[in-house]
């Protein structure tokens, strides 16, 4: 096991504590990081699954068996997810309260502090540091037209 893959054992397990998945026995480290390597498109044939499972719960039980069972554990995932995004929302519709000027609403600086904090620690908790961006980059963007929108929806003659 090299380093790097050691490494990415002890942060998991540090991260997720003793209830959620731990990803493990990695040798695929590189793919975590930005810039990803440069891969070519592979023309191979493999028999499904292929390799190893590298999930392993708390209680020591491991994933996955079937796509049937990793598909139920994103759709759990996402439903949280969903919520997690409806919270966070509700606060940037009180942010938008505090804008004086519909310019105020989207500080770029800002974003981008947002964006490197997410890509700097998705690291230590075993997540891409690409999904880390593009994720981050699209709720902000997102979040902006709707705070747009809030802010000038509101009609301050009433
Ligand atoms: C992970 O690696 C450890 C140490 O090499 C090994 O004992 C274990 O069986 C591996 N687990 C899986 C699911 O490959
Ligand atoms: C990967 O590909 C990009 C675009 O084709 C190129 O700019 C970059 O130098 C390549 N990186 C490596 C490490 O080969
Ligand atoms: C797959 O790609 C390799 C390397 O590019 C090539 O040598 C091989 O003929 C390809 N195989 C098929 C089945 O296309
Ligand atoms: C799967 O795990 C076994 C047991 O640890 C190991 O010998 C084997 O190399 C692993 N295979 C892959 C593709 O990682
Ligand atoms: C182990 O934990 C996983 C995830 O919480 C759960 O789905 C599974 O049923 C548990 N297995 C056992 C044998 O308790
Ligand atoms: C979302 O906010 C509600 C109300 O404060 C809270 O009960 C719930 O736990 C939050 N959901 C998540 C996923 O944090
Ligand atoms: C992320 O990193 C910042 C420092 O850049 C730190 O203050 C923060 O607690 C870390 N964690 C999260 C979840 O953002
Ligand atoms: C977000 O907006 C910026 C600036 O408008 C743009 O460069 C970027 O491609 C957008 N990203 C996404 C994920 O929409």
């Amino acid at each position: 096991m090299k380093l790097s893959a050691l490494y990415f054992l002890a942060t998991a397990r540090l991260a997720l504590g003793a209830t959620g998945p731990i990803t493990y026995n990695a040798t695929d480290d590189a793919c975590y990081y930005t810039p990803m390597p440069n891969v070519t498109a592979s023309n191979e044939t493999r028999a499904a699954p292929w390799g190893n499972q590298t999930i392993q719960y708390a209680n020591g039980t491991t994933c996955c068996s079937s796509l049937d069972q990793v598909q139920t554990a994103l759709d759990t995932i996402d439903a949280k997810l969903l919520e997690l995004l409806s919270n966070r929302t509700a606060y940037s519709r009180e942010a938008a309260r505090f804008m004086s000027e519909e310019a105020d609403v989207d500080d770029p600086l800002r974003d981008q502090q947002i964006i490197q904090r997410a890509m700097d620690n998705a690291t230590a908790v075993h997540l891409p540091q690409i999904v880390a961006q593009k994720v981050f980059q699209s709720i902000i963007n997102s979040t902006v037209e709707f705070e747009e929108c809030i802010y000038n929806t509101y009609n301050s003659t009433l």
